[in-house]
Order: C-alpha cells, then sequence, then structure tokens
C-alpha cells in the first residue's frame, strides 16, 4: 500500500492506501463513525463501519482530537465529501493518543486572539493556519525565482549591525561581547549596496526588526524582507522590477496554492488582475488625490493607514507613489536632480487597504552629499566608515527596495492583522510562544 498525503489522494481514486496524521474531528452518527483527519497538507473525511471493521471502529471510537493516527483504507471520490474524496477506512494505528483528562486546548469553535496566539504553537495547526503557511512558501519561493530570472544574486547581510538604517527611534539594541553595543539590523540594505558593487545585481532576504511602538494590524517587530539592489541602476529600474515581482508572486500563488486560497475562502477575483504594469503616480499627484478626496493632507505630510487606503482604493492592483519631499525619507536616499526637494524613492501601495509592501529608491552615490547627510542625521560617522567607502571607491548610480513578506501576504490571503502570516509572530507586547 503506498503511503500518501492528502493533498495527492486524487491521484489514487479507487485504490487502498495508507496517510499519516492527525484526527481533526469525528463524529459519530450509531455503527458508524465519520472521523477527519489532517496530516498538514489538507483534510480528508473517513467512514468507518462497525459491523464490516469492528477493529478499526473501535480504535477510533472515543479517539481525542489531535491524536496522531496512522490511517489505511480506500479512497474514493464523494461530491458531497469537503475536497471531492472520502477514504473507506480499514485498518488505524493509533501513534499517540491525547490524554481524555487532558484534551486538546483548540476546540472547533471561536477562541479570543489572545488565547489563540498564547497557542500558537498549536493554532498553526488548524486547516486556515496552515493554507496561510503553505502560501506565505509559495510567495518565498516564487521571490526566489523571479529575482533568479532577473539575474539576481543572493547575498545573505548580517543581522547584528553597527548602526541603524531606518531611524533610530525603532532600532533594537543587544548587547554584544564585551561592552560592545550592537544593533539587530531594520534592513539589509546597506549591506546589499555593498554586494551589489561586488556583483552587480544582489538581493538579501531574511528577518528585520523594528521596535515598533505601534499597535496596529500592520506591524511587527520581527519581520521578513525581499531586499534587490542593483549598479547602475536608478529609480525607473526598481519600479519596474517591484511591479513584477509582486505581479510572479501573486500570479504564482494563484496557479500554485488555489486549493489554500479556497480553504481560507480568499476572493481570487481581486487578485487576478494583479499584472504590471501598475498605475504610477508622484506625491504631488497623492496630494491632490487626497485633497480631492476631502482629506486634510497637505504637501510635506507623511501617509499613514488612511492616506494609503484612499489612494489605492481608485486600483485593481498595487499603486505606485514616487518622489516623496526628501525631508521626510531616510538619510540615504538620492535627490531629484530635477527638484531636490524630492527624493528619487517611491512606495508600493497594495489593494484593499493593506498599505504599503514595497519602500526603495535611488541611493545617494556622492561622498560629500552622503556625509552632509549622516551629520544632518545625527548618525554616528565611524559606524557608517565602511558604507562611505562605497562612494569613495568607483561609486556609481545604484537602486534598490525592500518587500516586506508579511504585508504582501496578509494582502494576498486577506487576512485582518498580518499576525497570521507568519509562523510565530513578534509584536509589541508577544515573544512567546
Ligand atoms: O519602507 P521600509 O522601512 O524600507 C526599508 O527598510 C529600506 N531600507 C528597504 C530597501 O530599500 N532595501 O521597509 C520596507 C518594507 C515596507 O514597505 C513594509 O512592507 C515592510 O518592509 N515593513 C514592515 N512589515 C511589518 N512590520 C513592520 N514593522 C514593518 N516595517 C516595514
Ligand atoms: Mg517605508
Amino acid at each position: 500500500m503506498p503511503t500518501v498525503t492528502i493533498q495527492d489522494v486524487g491521484k489514487h481514486d479507487g485504490q487502498v492506501v495508507t496517510l499519516q496524521g492527525w484526527l481533526y474531528n469525528l463524529r459519530q452518527a450509531g455503527k458508524l463513525l465519520f472521523p477527519i483527519f489532517r496530516d498538514g497538507t489538507g483534510t480528508i473525511q473517513g467512514v468507518v463501519s462497525l459491523k464490516d471493521q469492528p477493529a478499526a471502529f473501535e480504535s477510533l471510537r472515543g479517539l481525542t482530537q489531535e491524536s496522531s493516527v496512522i490511517v489505511t483504507g480506500r479512497i474514493h471520490t464523494d461530491q458531497r465529501a469537503p475536497g471531492g474524496f472520502e477514504i473507506q477506512i480499514t485498518a488505524t494505528e493509533v501513534v499517540q493518543r491525547v490524554p481524555d483528562d487532558k484534551p486538546y486546548p483548540i476546540q472547533l469553535k471561536e477562541h479570543g486572539v489572545d488565547f489563540l496566539l498564547d497557542h500558537r504553537h498549536l493554532w498553526i495547526r488548524t486547516p486556515r493556519q496552515a493554507a496561510i503557511l503553505r502560501i506565505r512558501a509559495e510567495a518565498v519561493r516564487a521571490g526566489h525565482e523571479y529575482m533568479d530570472t532577473q539575474g539576481y544574486v543572493l547575498t545573505e547581510a548580517p543581522i547584528f549591525t553597527p548602526a541603524s538604517c531606518e531611524g533610530t527611534t525603532t532600532l533594537f539594541e543587544v548587547q554584544y561581547i564585551d561592552d560592545e553595543k550592537a544593533y539587530l539590523t531594520q534592513s539589509g540594505q546597506l549591506y546589499v549596496e555593498a554586494t551589489a558593487m561586488a556583483l552587480g545585481k544582489v538581493y538579501t532576504f531574511g528577518p528585520t526588526f523594528r521596535a515598533e511602538k505601534s499597535k496596529t494590524r500592520r506591524h511587527l517587530t520581527e519581520f521578513w524582507m525581499l531586499e534587490p539592489e542593483a549598479a547602475y541602476s536608478h529609480l525607473e529600474d526598481m519600479m519596474t522590477l517591484g511591479e513584477g515581482l509582486v505581479s510572479h508572486i501573486v500570479q504564482s500563488v494563484l496557479k500554485n496554492r488555489a486549493r489554500e486560497l479556497e480553504t481560507i475562502g480568499r476572493d481570487t477575483s481581486k487578485l487576478a488582475s494583479v499584472k504590471a504594469p501598475f498605475p504610477r503616480i508622484t506625491y504631488d499627484e497623492a496630494i491632490l488625490i487626497l485633497q480631492k478626496q476631502g482629506n486634510p493632507a497637505k504637501w510635506g505630510d507623511d501617509f499613514g493607514g488612511d492616506e494609503e487606503t484612499i489612494l489605492s482604493s481608485a486600483y485593481d492592483r498595487p499603486v505606485i507613489v514616487n518622489r516623496y519631499p526628501a525631508a521626510m525619507k531616510a538619510f540615504y536616499m538620492q535627490p531629484d536632480p530635477q527638484r531636490p526637494d524630492l527624493a528619487l524613492g517611491f512606495d508600493m501601495l497594495a489593494p484593499e487597504g493593506y498599505g504599503e509592501i514595497i519602500g526603495g529608491g535611488e541611493r545617494v552615490a556622492d561622498y560629500d552629499l552622503l556625509l552632509k547627510r549622516l551629520r544632518e542625521n545625527n548618525l554616528p560617522e565611524e559606524a557608517f566608515g565602511w558604507y562611505l567607502d562605497l562612494r569613495r571607491y568607483g561609486s556609481v548610480p545604484h537602486a534598490g527596495f525592500g518587500l516586506g513578506l508579511e504585508r504582501t501576504v496578509a494582502w494576498i490571503c486577506g487576512t485582518e492583522h498580518i499576525r497570521e502570516v507568519i509562523p510565530f509572530p513578534r509584536m509589541i507586547y508577544r515573544v512567546y510562544p
């Protein structure tokens, strides 16, 4: 008998197979039992009768939720069964029975979110959560695939860093060896700027950290970012790369994770249109759009969640807002030569109120300007000595961006909060489990 996964049972219609999983639910109707099994790839309903299979019936009768169990039986098509198939059980082996006096804490009913987050190590077993994590994995796979097809080489950035990249207010300080201080990276950008000068087109994908004091549905303190960087590259190149990357991720999830999108009930018609090119507007235009909608935003203001939602709601795919006022952007942003009060940077805003999924742009390439910017921002020059070197030895125009994985996956899945799209979310008041 072949051992198969639930996602593959369709290839074994009519055959006897073995499944290895857990008991998700159990219903008894007289001398029939209808267990539902899960194995991480999906769920399937089984059926066993006391009359035909007394041993299997007895081993399953009263079996506790989440007991681990190996099941053998014949697969057959059943239109009424969720998933379209059923297993007619002939044999079972209970690997570990969850004790009756210590039942599985997550029942098949509504639980409060704090309870679920305290039990995140178990919550991820539920079909919805497992489906979200499978979609996340596909987004990562497709992201790597796209970067590879565009000729970008994966280079890793360090996590312990000597200085801040995205402002000192959200910096996690750690005690390094002896009395030295280090910081958890907020972005791999500064380091991929260096590897881009060594290899041409590079990207990093790794965890990044922000001591975010904001308790919103879009903020984690630990999240993953995919960050391309290319030598001899400009703002326009990065807007094009960003829309290509996001289109490829969304279309790959639609193609390869259709079952999971169905499990979580995502309206996929809203994702089908996500194809490059994406609309592009300047910051100046964005302000006019906001004012027309009655929003009090004025030139020079940063956009919050409300403004991002208004701007993105006019489109069926992400919108790229470019050329923000330089004063509100990071120290490394290259000024627009036509209008030095603007930075050659862009944000990509996802539809349906999911906000900024990408931030990036062109970097300051000139040594003196960068030094001036570091000083204006009160950043420690010693810690940036190596970064200044990149402008001393063969500086070139270069650009890149960071795609926030969780923001992107939360939008693709349509989850209310981004905490659901990472296995173990780290948030302002949560580092457990
Ligand atoms: O816009 P940000 O801060 O840009 C950077 O860090 C650049 N250095 C990236 C680069 O150019 N290489 O962050 C990039 C993205 C945001 O657009 C957002 O998607 C995500 O990272 N992000 C967060 N995601 C979850 N929780 C947070 N606290 C986030 N902060 C940023
Ligand atoms: Mg940003």
